[in-house]
């Protein structure tokens, strides 16, 4: 249902595009200055976010070559490199799951936002940031000190789990001790799995990011970092805003295609349209590097370098006080 209404959506705004006229450039110069000139004098910024705003925090993501997630999964044995992720797998056997749970919790629990949150917080606090889209559920959004209301998590969050049979929630305390043991977090009123409220392959998305066209139909910029675009729904986000306003990608590479509906309907529906195509050299930037370097460059060239890195400090040092703590 849900691929219905979207593609549904898509189909009515690529139709209209059609009669829309020509394509209107809106950056002075289509490359980091044009964009800096242009989020000055901007207030509706939409950032979507993936796992590479949270690698500098020693969380791997997905899909680089050299600590990304999937490149390690062999011993496993996986009927395919995403099975980990998908629920009909992890009701079979969640163990690969948890495994690979009992490596990362430690690290998540010590995870601080890096450079690039603070610099989306930042947006924030300019009166800048319409909305958050992320794919990560490491919450160091929420730790960076940016309002829940601000961020979609399209893909869950780790905070609480639920268990797969009687659908009683568990919070994270109940959750760590169990993985951190090394042992399956099972229900203690049925015994069934219990299952972090991370978004896997086959299951829907939370219904508020579903909301998605009231958001993108306002944004004047479109800021996308640190994610290959490589996973449906979310991917198509980025087709969903005016076909002339501006888009920014902060990535150490350049985006390829849609894993799951291929090359035809993400060519034919704007899902995920590739930055500095012919049509859309008007409007794309690829500011190709590390996201942080990226992110400070940018402040920089803002006059807002100094507010970031007090606010980092400030935060950060807030931060491990709160550990020291518990
Ligand atoms: P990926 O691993 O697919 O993509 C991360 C991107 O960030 C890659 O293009 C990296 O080159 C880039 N990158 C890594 N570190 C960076 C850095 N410091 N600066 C700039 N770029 C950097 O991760 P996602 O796009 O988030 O979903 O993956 C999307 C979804 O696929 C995940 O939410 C997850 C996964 O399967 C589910 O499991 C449902
Ligand atoms: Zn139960």
């Amino acid at each position: 249902m849900e691929y219905i209404r979207i593609l549904k959506y898509l189909v009515q705004k690529n139709v209209s595009s059609v009669f829309s006229g020509k394509s209107q450039q809106k950056l002075n110069s289509v490359d980091m200055d044009g964009i800096v000139n242009f989020l000055a004098e901007t207030n509706e910024v939409i950032v979507m976010t993936g796992a590479g705003i949270s690698t500098n925090a020693n969380i791997p993501d997905f899909r680089s070559e050299s600590f990304g997630l999937y490149n390690r999964l062999q011993k496993y044995n996986l009927p395919h490199t995403t099975a980990v992720f998908t629920l009909k797998y992890f009701k079979e056997n969640p163990a690969p799951f948890y495994d690979i749970a009992h490596e990362m919790y430690p690290v998540l629990q010590n995870a601080k936002p890096t450079i690039t949150h603070y610099f989306i917080k930042l947006l924030d606090q300019k009166g800048k940031l319409l909305k958050h889209y992320t794919q990560n559920i490491d919450c160091l959004e929420e730790l960076a000190g940016l309002e829940g209301k601000k961020t979609v998590q399209a893909h869950g969050h780790i905070k609480t789990g639920t268990c797969l049979g009687c659908q009683k929630s568990f919070d994270f305390k109940f959750l760590k001790d169990k993985v951190i043991k090394n042992e399956i977090p099972r229900c203690n009123e049925c015994s069934e799995t219990i299952k972090p409220d991370v978004v896997l392959f086959g299951e829907s998305l939370p219904k508020e990011f579903w909301n998605f066209t009231s958001d993108f139909s306002k944004c004047k910029l479109l800021i996308i970092i640190g994610t290959s675009l490589a996973v449906q729904p979310f991917a198509g986000l980025a087709g969903q805003v005016d076909l002339n306003c501006p888009r920014v990608l902060i990535n150490r590479d350049q985006i390829g295609d849609s894993e799951m509906l291929g090359s035809f309907l993400t060519n034919l529906f704007h899902l995920n349209p590739e930055f500095g195509s012919t049509s859309n050299t008007h409007r794309d930037v690829f500011l190709e590097g590390d996201c942080d370097k990226i992110c400070l460059q940018l402040a920089e060239k803002l006059g807002w370098k100094e507010e970031l890195l007090k606010l980092m400090d400030e935060n950060n040092r807030n931060i491990e006080e709160k550990k020291s703590k518990i």
